[in-house]
């Protein structure tokens, strides 16, 4: 007997069928065209394959004239190895990506989702931003997005993916997020488009000028990750999802590793220039102690004078501040501060241990610094180091002067070990400042004064800058040999696992922003 299809499954396929096309045929093409993939594809090559479930596939614009199907936006959730993930993606073929009350709705749902069951939340962006014709509605959709981005900060991680022009709204959500990558050539991101720049100040720019992926990675500090292409940037996100825990009561996902705990690295032992003046790689440095090849940097390409990033270490994630002596000697600037604050309290929120090495001659004096609030900005290291309760272990590997041996995760402001290597310098500042200041009167009169300063130089090094001082106080708790970093941090961190940094009960404390 001929079976016939029940025409309630035909209506259902049919439906299907056309939210599956988005937009259209053409307008698919034409976003292949750009190197761009459909918010279906993208999902598809994000998530484990096979696991995604669709909410709210048929849902469409409110007083549509034309039908929209899926209202711009592609939700659900899916697997990351294995870990529930909520997802958004949006569609450019409906109406520029842009977003309606539907739509935002569509996005609120899966925040609220994520939320109530603490799994990560991955926006996948491309859109034109608040919908034109839409007028309240969508501001009214978008206030309820922000609103969840910010209950859902410290909740569930939020990384936003940066997959075309994402402008109005579309920039200000991920700004709210905990990542964002960029993507080159295809993502720009940006407040308002050309056509109203253009309109309001005269200037003319392209989309890339004013918020491509060279602009964000490099200048802006927006964006946190670039990816080659889409596909680059879905693979780095896997990639970030896999050092965080689901949640903030959840530790971070334990990743065997072959890589032996007492390995150690004689490299290290003849890595830092006996001369102060020669830089050295922190990278190096980095990429001997942890887990090998698990350090995965953040904002690698902005305030590159410090590193941040996250690292395994016998297979746990730590969370790796860092300065950079080939960069500006490691100073501390103020979009370095902005760099490690924000990262500190990322890794706090999630429960990531936090191992800071400490090679930085300081604040970045001048008047450019001053006048731009590098005050207001570096308060914010100190008081992100303070509010962190997740174990601190800090080493100093040369340079640690005045402000920056404060700041910089040190004992007196909570840190939980602080170590240095016999290479480590701890003094209120570096010996040419502190002479000229403690023996103007002695290089006044010298004959020679270059000499005498040499020698005066010399004195202060020998006296001063050395870790001793500080470990017969117990500032220090030891001095290590740098070849044993790696097994003596993975003792400590079995050792340090969940330390009580009780701080007084309050609201919230007024973080310096
Ligand atoms: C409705 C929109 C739209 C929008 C794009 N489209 N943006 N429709 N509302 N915001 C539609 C276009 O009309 C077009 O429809 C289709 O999407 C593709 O857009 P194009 O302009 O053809 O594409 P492209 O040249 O690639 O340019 C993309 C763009 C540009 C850079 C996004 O469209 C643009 O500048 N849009 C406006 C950006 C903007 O200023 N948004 C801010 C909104 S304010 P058809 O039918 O022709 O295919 C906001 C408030 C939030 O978001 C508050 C923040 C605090």
């Amino acid at each position: 007997m001929k079976r016939t299809i029940d025409p309630r499954l035909e209506m259902l396929r049919a439906k299907q069928k056309a939210a599956q096309l988005g937009g259209g045929q053409s307008r698919i093409d034409k976003q292949h065209a750009k190197g761009k993939l459909t918010a279906r594809e993208r999902i598809e090559m994000f998530l484990d394959a096979g696991t995604f479930q669709e909410l709210q596939p048929f849902s469409i614009v409110v007083d549509a004239k034309k039908s929209l199907p899926g209202d711009g936006v592609v939700t659900g959730y899916g697997e990351v190895d294995g870990r529930t993930v909520y997802v958004y993606a949006q569609d450019f073929t409906v109406s520029g990506g842009s977003v309606s009350l539907v739509h935002a709705r569509k996005i609120t749902q899966v925040q609220d989702l994520a939320m109530s069951n603490g799994a990560p939340i991955i926006g996948m962006l491309d859109s034109g931003g608040a919908r034109i014709q839409e007028g309240i509605l969508s501001l009214q959709g978008y206030g309820e997005i922000f609103k969840r981005n910010g209950m859902a900060s410290g909740v569930v991680p939020q990384i936003s993916v940066m997959l075309g022009p994402c402008a109005g709204g579309a920039a200000y959500s991920p700004a709210l997020t905990d990542f964002i990558v960029m993507t080159e050539k295809t993502s720009m991101v940006f407040i308002t488009g050309p056509s109203v720049v253009k309109s309001v100040t005269g200037e003319e720019v392209s989309h890339q000028q004013l918020g491509g992926a060279q602009v964000h990675y490099g200048a802006s500090g927006v964006g946190h990750f670039v990816g080659r292409d889409e596909k680059e940037s879905l693979a780095i996100t896997r990639k970030l999802l896999s050092y965080l825990p689901s949640n903030n009561v959840e530790s971070p996902p334990e990743i065997p590793t072959n890589d032996s705990s007492q390995r150690t690295a004689e490299v290290l032992n003849s890595l830092v220039p006996e001369d102060p003046r020669i830089p050295y790689d922190m990278c190096e440095v980095i990429q001997n102690i942890v887990d090998r090849d698990t350090f995965f940097e953040v904002q690698a390409g902005w305030a590159r004078n410090v590193i941040v990033g996250l690292a395994r270490l016998d297979g746990r994630s730590v969370g790796i501040v860092a300065q950079q002596p080939m960069v500006m000697a490691g100073v501390l600037d103020i979009n370095a501060s902005d760099k490690i604050a924000r990262f500190v309290r990322f890794c706090d929120s999630f429960n990531v241990p936090l191992l800071t090495l400490v090679d930085s001659p300081g604040f970045l004096p001048g008047v450019a610094q001053e006048h731009n609030g590098i005050i207001r900005h570096g308060a914010k290291i100190l008081y992100a180091y303070i509010e962190a309760s997740v174990p601190k272990i800090s080493i100093v590997t040369r340079k640690a002067y005045g402000g920056a041996y404060i700041v910089l995760s040190s004992k007196s402001i909570g840190a939980d070990l602080h170590l240095a290597w016999p290479s480590a310098e701890i003094a209120v500042m570096g010996p040419e400042g502190a002479v000229n200041i403690l023996n103007h009167r002695d290089l006044a009169k010298a004959e020679d004064p270059a000499a005498l300063r040499a020698q005066l130089v010399q004195a202060y090094r020998d006296k001063y800058a050395n870790p001793y001082r500080a470990a017969e106080y117990g500032i220090i708790d030891n001095v290590i040999e740098p070849a044993e970093t790696r097994p003596i941090l993975i003792a400590a961190l079995r050792a340090i696992r969940n330390p009580s940094h009780e701080m007084p009960a309050k609201k919230h404390g007024n973080m310096p922003v």
